[in-house]
């Protein structure tokens, strides 16, 4: 990957027509530059989950993709309700999602706990009733020692 790629994409809120073509964009972005096929799932889990959290819970929002030959780092930026309880919100299986959301198929409160387990920093950043920034990053080099 000669030059660092920035990839950038609006979220449109409680849209399930187009929910999933960010992530799904992303995806095929990253294979076309060669990322690993491993690597590339990983990618395509932390921004699928992260695009319906926008989707459904956060009013829409961006996903921001920055790709070097050293990491993939996927960012979400949103002005939704924010997280109250991090703590809670990482938790397998717990979930605010409403009856719509679920009759959809989401909310098993799977979504965090897949980021967080595909990622190799993890970082959120959220105020009630301002907005949500979710980090993540996916080393593409093993650490010197
Ligand atoms: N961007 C966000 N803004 C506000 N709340 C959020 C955001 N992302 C997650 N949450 C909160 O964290 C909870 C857990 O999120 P998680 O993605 O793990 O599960 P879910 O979206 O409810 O279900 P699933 O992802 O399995 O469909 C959500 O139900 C919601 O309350
Ligand atoms: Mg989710």
């Amino acid at each position: 990957m000669p030059e660092p790629i920035d990839l950038e994409y609006d979220v449109v809120a409680d849209d399930y027509q187009t929910a999933g073509e960010a992530s799904n964009n992303l995806k095929e972005t990253l294979k076309i530059l060669g990322v690993n096929s491993s690597i590339c799932r990983r990618a395509a889990i932390i921004a699928y989950e992260a695009e319906m959290n926008l989707v459904i819970h956060a009013g829409g929002g961006r996903i921001v993709a920055n790709i070097d030959e050293n990491k993939v780092e996927i960012k979400t930026i949103d002005q939704g309700p924010g997280i109250p309880d991090i703590g809670l919100a990482i938790q397998e299986g717990y979930t605010t999602a409403g009856d719509h959301a679920r009759e959809m198929g989401f909310g098993a409160g799977m979504g965090l706990p897949n980021i967080k387990r595909n990622a190799d920093v993890f970082e959120i950043d959220t105020k009630v009733g301002v907005g949500t920034t979710l980090r993540t990053v996916i080393n593409l080099k093993e650490s010197p020692i």
